[in-house]
């Protein structure tokens, strides 16, 4: 942006935040048709880019455009769909994060070429090795396939997508593509028996026709007229100028082997689309009697071969309903209108299902191959949503709901990721500024997709409830429930002036974009998507391998009734929105310049309804209602940093003083800008067209010291060091032919070693980290008490230790996974007293190389009866126990169970000590082995505290504390310990350090516990 600026005036601005008169909507559309004049169709407003259909070809995408846009940062260069591409694929690389471009529109806006253009560039730039490059190939050749069975002439567009499609394209650690797969959304199935007028069924039945060759029309008994076909001849429109469906046959026949479909697989899916034509071909007769037949014969022997299916069953199936009442199951005949749409429904489905095996076998061809994807768990993603935009025909049946209520949903994860998070973005980086309104079309989204009281599932009951229902009950019911709502109107809910433009089968809905009026004609039909089951039944046995996968035994023997159609698309929507919100968005919004498909047109009107409904002006708004042009500290020091001398060559300080002396430096007013936590806010476009003017006029002088510096660097030591570095790299790595370019891009990039990633060091800084990492993996600890690490160069610092610490946790499990049971309880009880005792208490050091014991006196050593009292297998070791008055010493044995511990003297239980009674145990800090059990005083059943002393205190207390589940209770006082000799009276044991270890009655009737020192070596 910024260094473009010199051409701001001629063409408008690059970015419509430096728009001055923001809140005009004239002054927006004005910088969109000034700039699409001049054939400059994309524009930002801050990170969205917003594209205009040019229309005719522009000489904007070749290789050497995607060359200028890789690696370049967005705002550096002019506007491009390319700049986003490349953009987001940094961002996933860098942030490791991954990403989604959206690209929404309306119909014929540009979408699917904008998508078409990311791919393509992602497969011209990234990094790849054959197995990649065959990727790459696969995912651009699904493209031709998926839009001649996907794609039709509409009004609109001649290429217009009747599906909606999210692909991810998946990287692995280099950034490479890797796999990709594909999400399809409601392809416009009614389409394929009927047409409006001007427009087509799907490109594959003209391909075929135009372009198959005479032996396969014969063998497939097609004729090459697309007049001769019902299903082809709705629209009267069999050609279209823009289309070469011969060509595109040709496209498509070399794309299928490439994504890996078998000649067999190729004939069996040309079979379908023959069978489908033919289909359409089968006419109904009515008897006498009132009863249909099929008058058309020869067709049904031509399904038989073409859709290896059984002659009879299908004539039955096609004329007669299987219906199951009461466990019996009875055949019905169809009337005359039933067949027909009986047959219509079979093309349907035949085509829907086809569509979708399609998609699956793409995908499989895309997909992540096991052993890549084992390597790959950390690899990104970047997903693109090319899906249906807002749709609004002269009849606007199931499908345009299902479409705008497609487009509502991404409106609000628009509002939801971008408006909302700019505000956040404020509140984050702690700018205080006033929150801007904006349409939330939530309202419009619940009124649609609530539960019980939404449109859909108003719809979907009446398709349920027995008894007589009809599109008209549902349109009264919908009346009923929803009459009121601001967005809802029907004929008889409206007021005059509105009664005059809707018909009595319509409802209007009030969509963000504007008013649609929705004929309620077949909502039911095209909801309840019914296949009568003798037609499934004997799709089921079709020996055609497509159609047996498309058409499962398990679906006609299953009662359960399948969800209706627009419960499945919403349930799929939501799962896109979850999709979509787990990946950071960038946005490409697609505006229509005109409805004749005409270049250099650009329709005002038009463009202005775009406009409106896109929300791009509460986008701009929004964006600029605080502030127009915000840059992370770095990016803004490092770019105009020649403008002071202070921070010029390089500033040492704190990032947000840099640029607070260098706005200083340039004059900025208070009131001109903010600085945030991380970033510095600029309020008005000028001020940043000033300091660009300024770094512009700084440039030759820039140039010319760099040059001068870059002289005096050659004569410099550091050369030396290069030429010795470079030297050794040859010997190792490089042919002597491009010995020449890469010596220099090695001197450049060590030059550079210092700058952020960018194209004059990526080899150097790539080489450092590569040789940084195959010496590691030489050198990697080989056990956990191995602590050596290679030093990392500073570059690779951060990825260092991340490496470290996972080698380390690495080794760690392998390392717990071998480990004994006995081994590891021994380690868990060593890890709870390393958290009591560390650094805490001076014989601490000497336990740990000491094991654990189960027990420290032997079986014999306790008493028959107490060991029938109290069980076998218990911890005890002996003590010594200190009387609280005199401080008589006695020998003990302190025996633990699961919830209570004793102090036995030789035969006798003297005290029982109840786990969760016990208070506190307190230690010394020093290396005696005294310690106190402290017991509540009120409680009269237990006797007051205990004090003892025990040669294992470490292992005694660690047990004892865990076992009574109070860890958390042991406390380790450093100079005495107070406990309670009687209710109310107060005992202290002193501890000093001494020559010998000695346990006396002090001064004050206190313990004295004087303790030698520890050899700490
Ligand atoms: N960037 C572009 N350059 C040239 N022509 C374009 C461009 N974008 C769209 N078009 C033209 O507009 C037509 C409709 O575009 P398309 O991407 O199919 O619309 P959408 O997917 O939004 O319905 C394309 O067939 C093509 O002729
Ligand atoms: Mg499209």
């Amino acid at each position: 942006m910024e260094s473009a600026l010199t051409a701001r005036d001629r063409v408008g601005v690059q970015d419509f935040v430096l728009l001055e008169n923001y809140n005009s909507e004239a002054a927006f559309i004005e910088n969109l048709r000034r700039r699409f004049k001049e054939n400059l169709i994309y524009t930002y407003i801050g990170s969205v880019l917003v594209s205009v259909n040019p229309y005719k070809e522009l000489e904007i995408y070749s290789k050497q455009q995607m060359e200028r846009y890789r690696g370049v940062s967005f705002y550096e260069i002019s506007p491009h769909i390319y700049a986003v591409s490349d953009n987001t694929y940094r961002a996933m690389r860098t942030e490791r994060k991954d990403q989604c471009i959206l690209i929404s529109g309306e119909s014929g806006a540009g979408k699917t070429e904008a998508s078409k253009k990311i791919l393509l560039y992602y497969a011209v730039t990234c990094p790849m090795n054959d197995h990649m490059a065959a990727l790459g190939d696969r995912l651009l050749q699904s493209n031709p396939v998926l839009e001649a069975f996907g794609n039709a002439k509409t009004l609109r567009n001649d290429n217009s997508s009747r599906f909606g499609k999210y692909m991810d394209v998946q990287f692995d650690f280099r950034g490479a593509p890797v796999g990709g797969h594909i999400l399809n959304y409601l392809l416009e199935k009614s389409r394929v028996v009927h047409q409006n007028h001007g427009e087509r069924n799907f490109h594959i039945f003209y391909q075929l026709l135009e372009g198959g060759d005479e032996d396969l029309l014969n063998t497939l008994d097609l004729e090459r007229n697309p007049q001769n076909y019902q299903y082809l001849v709705k629209g009267n429109c069999p050609r279209v100028s823009s289309i070469s469906d011969k060509n595109n046959w040709k496209v498509v026949m070399k794309a299928l082997p490439v994504i890996g479909f078998t000649e067999e697989e190729v004939q069996k899916l040309l079979n379908i689309i023959a069978g489908v034509l033919h289909l359409g071909n089968t006419q109904f007769g009515e008897g006498e009697e009132g009863e249909t037949y099929i008058t058309t014969e020869t067709q049904i022997t031509k399904l038989v071969k073409l859709l290896g299916v059984d002659g009879s069953a299908l004539r039955e199936a096609l004329t007669h309903k299987k219906l199951t009442a009461k466990g019996e199951e009875m055949i019905s005949p169809l009337n005359f209108e039933q067949a027909i749409s009986a047959r219509d429904a079979l093309a349907k489905a035949v085509y829907g299902r086809t569509f979708t095996w399609l998609v699956e076998k793409i995908n499989q061809s895309l997909a992540l191959k096991d052993e890549i994807y084992h390597s790959n768990k950390g690899s990104s993603v970047i997903g693109l949503l090319d899906i249906y935009g807002f749709e609004v025909l002269q009849h606007n049946s199931f499908e345009q709901f299902c479409i705008n209520y497609c487009n509502e949903k991404l409106q609000q994860l628009f509002i939801e990721l971008t408006l909302r998070s700019e505000q956040e973005e404020y509140e984050t980086e702690g700018i205080a500024w006033e929150t801007v309104q904006y349409f939330d079309n939530k309202i419009i989204c619940d009124l649609i997709e609530e539960k019980h009281k939404g449109i859909i599932s108003i719809l979907d009951e009446e398709c349920l409830r027995p008894g007589e229902t009809c599109d008209v009950s549902f349109l009264e019911k919908l009346e009923d429930t929803l009459g009121g709502h601001p967005h809802f109107v029907t004929h008889k809910l409206a007021n005059g002036k509105t009664r005059r433009v809707m018909s009595r089968e319509e409802f209007r809905l009030l969509h963000y974009a504007g008013e649609v009026n929705y004929n309620v004609n077949g909502f039911l039909d095209k909801n309840n998507d019914l296949l009568n089951r003798n037609l499934k039944e004997v799709m089921c046995q079709s020996d055609n391998q497509i159609l047996s996968r498309c058409f499962r035994r398990e679906e006609v023997m299953d009662q359960k009734r399948p969800e209706m159609a627009a419960t499945q698309f919403k349930n799929s929507l939501m799962k896109l929105m979850e999709i979509l919100m787990s990946k950071e968005p960038s946005y490409v919004r697609c505006i229509k310049p005109n409805d004749a498909k005409q270049p250099g047109r650009f329709d005002e009107v038009l463009v202005r309804h775009q406009v409106k409904y896109l929300g791009l002006m509460e986008n701009l708004r929004v964006r600029r209602a605080g502030f127009a042009y915000r840059r992370r500290f770095e990016a803004f020091l490092q770019r105009y940093k020649p403008l002071c001398p202070e921070t010029w060559p390089n500033w040492h300080g704190r990032l947000v003083d840099g640029v607070s002396t260098l706005v200083n430096h340039l004059g900025y007013k208070p009131e001109e800008y903010k600085l945030g936590r991380s970033k510095i806010f600029i309020r008005f476009p000028k001020t940043l067209f000033t300091t660009e003017d300024a770094l512009e006029a700084k440039k030759p002088e820039i140039a010319l010291t760099l040059q001068t510096s870059w002289r005096g660097y050659r004569e410099r030591a550091k050369y030396q060091r290069i030429r010795r570095a470079e030297t050794a790299f040859c010997m190792y790595t490089i042919p002597l032919v491009v010995y020449g370019s890469v010596f220099i891009r090695f001197i450049k990039g060590f030059i550079y070693r210092h700058e952020e990633y960018c194209p004059e060091n990526e080899y150097f800084l790539d080489h450092v980290r590569y040789s940084f990492l195959k010496n590691l993996r030489k050198n990697l600890p080989k056990s956990v008490l191995d602590k050596s690490w290679p030093t990392p160069p500073p570059l690779v610092v951060e990825a260092s230790e991340h490496l470290r610490t996972l080698h380390m946790r690495n080794m760690v499990v392998k390392y717990c996974r071998r480990v004994q049971p006995e081994w590891k309880k021994q380690m868990v009880q060593k890890v709870v007293a390393s958290e009591i005792f560390k650094d805490q208490k001076d014989n601490y050091p000497q336990s740990v190389g000491r094991l654990f014991l189960d027990s420290r006196l032997e079986r014999e050593q306790i008493n028959l009866k107490v060991v029938q009292t109290l069980g076998n297998d218990k911890y005890g070791a002996s003590v010594t126990k200190y009387d609280r008055r005199g401080f008589k010493p006695r020998p003990r044995q302190l025996l633990l169970t699961n919830t209570f511990a004793v102090l036995v003297d030789r035969t006798k239980i003297k005290q029982r000590i109840d786990y969760t009674a016990l208070r506190g145990i307190s230690v010394s800090s020093l290396s005696d082995g005294m310690f106190v059990l402290h017991m509540p005083s009120e409680d009269s059943k237990q006797k007051a505290d205990a004090v003892l002393q025990c040669d294992h205190v470490i292992e005694l207390v660690t047990k004892l504390a865990m076992m009574a589940g109070k860890i958390d209770y042991v406390n380790i006082s450093p100079g005495s310990i107070r406990f309670t000799v009687a209710r109310g009276k107060e005992g202290i044991i002193d501890f000093v350090r001494g020559s010998e270890m000695k346990v006396t009655k002090g001064k004050r009737g206190h313990l004295l516990v004087t303790v030698p020192r520890t050899n700490t070596t």
